[in-house]
C-alpha cells in the first residue's frame, strides 16, 4: 500500500478546513425567497476551467453598505473556503461599505485563511472578482454607472476570466519579476485555461515593463 504523502504544499490551514466543512452564507435551493430582493449579482470563472463562482448582494443604499450576501460555486475546497471567509469579512461588523468591499484583494482573503496550498491560490481570486461583478451589477441597476467607470480606473478589471486575475494583480506579478507570459501563467494560472486572454496579457506585460 502506498504511504501517505507528507507535503506541506498540499496542507490546508485549520481556518480553511473550518470554512470548507461549515461554509457560511451559501445560497441553498430552499433560500429561493432570499433572491427576490437582491440588488446585484455577479458571476466569474468558466466551466471550461472547472471553477464558477456566483455572488448575490443586498445593499443598504442610504449607508452605501452591503447588508447581506450569498454565494454558490462549482469550485474546489479552496474556492469554497475562501468565499466563505470572504462572506464573513463582508458581513462582519454590520456589513462592509461598498468602497471598502471593492478594495478587497485575494491577499486579504489569504491572510485571513492563514494561506492556501500554492497551486490553489488562484481559487481565492474568484470570490473577490465575483463580488466586484455583483457590485458593478448593483451600480448599473441603481443608475450609478459613473461609479463603474471610476472603479475600473483603479485597475481592478479582470484580465483573465478563467482564473479571475485582475490588471492590478498582473501588475504586482510583473513588478515581482514574473515579467513574461509564461512566468505569469505558471505563477497565477492566467492564460492557462481557454487562452482567450493571452494576447491581451502579453500586450499588458509589455506596457507594464516599459512604465
Ligand atoms: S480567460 Fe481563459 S485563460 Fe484567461
Amino acid at each position: 500500500m502506498p504511504k501517505p504523502v507528507k507535503n506541506s504544499a498540499w496542507v490546508y490551514s485549520d481556518v480553511v478546513k473550518k470554512h470548507f466543512f461549515n461554509p457560511q452564507n451559501v445560497l441553498f435551493e430552499e433560500d429561493e425567497k432570499w433572491l427576490k430582493d437582491v440588488d446585484g449579482e455577479g458571476e466569474v470563472g468558466s466551466p471550461a476551467c472547472g471553477d464558477v463562482m456566483r455572488i448575490w448582494i443586498k445593499v443598504d443604499q442610504k449607508k452605501d453598505r452591503i447588508k447581506d450576501m450569498r454565494w454558490q460555486t462549482f469550485g474546489c475546497a479552496s474556492a469554497i473556503g475562501s468565499t466563505s471567509m470572504l462572506s464573513e469579512m463582508v458581513l462582519e461588523k454590520g456589513g462592509m461599505s461598498i468602497e471598502k468591499a471593492l478594495k478587497i484583494t485575494p491577499q486579504d482573503i489569504l491572510k485571513r485563511l492563514h494561506g492556501l496550498p500554492q497551486n490553489k491560490i488562484h481559487c481565492s481570486v474568484l470570490g473577490d472578482q465575483a463580488l466586484q461583478a455583483a457590485i458593478f451589477d448593483y451600480f448599473a441597476k441603481s443608475g450609478q454607472q459613473a461609479r463603474i467607470t471610476n472603479s475600473k480606473n483603479t485597475g481592478n478589471e479582470i484580465v483573465c476570466e478563467c482564473f479571475g486575475v485582475s490588471k492590478r494583480e498582473l501588475e504586482m506579478l510583473v513588478k515581482s519579476g514574473f515579467d513574461t507570459f509564461e512566468k505569469v501563467k505558471a505563477k497565477s494560472g492566467a492564460g492557462g485555461g481557454c487562452g482567450n486572454c493571452a494576447t491581451n496579457i502579453k500586450k499588458l506585460i509589455k506596457e507594464m515593463k516599459k512604465a
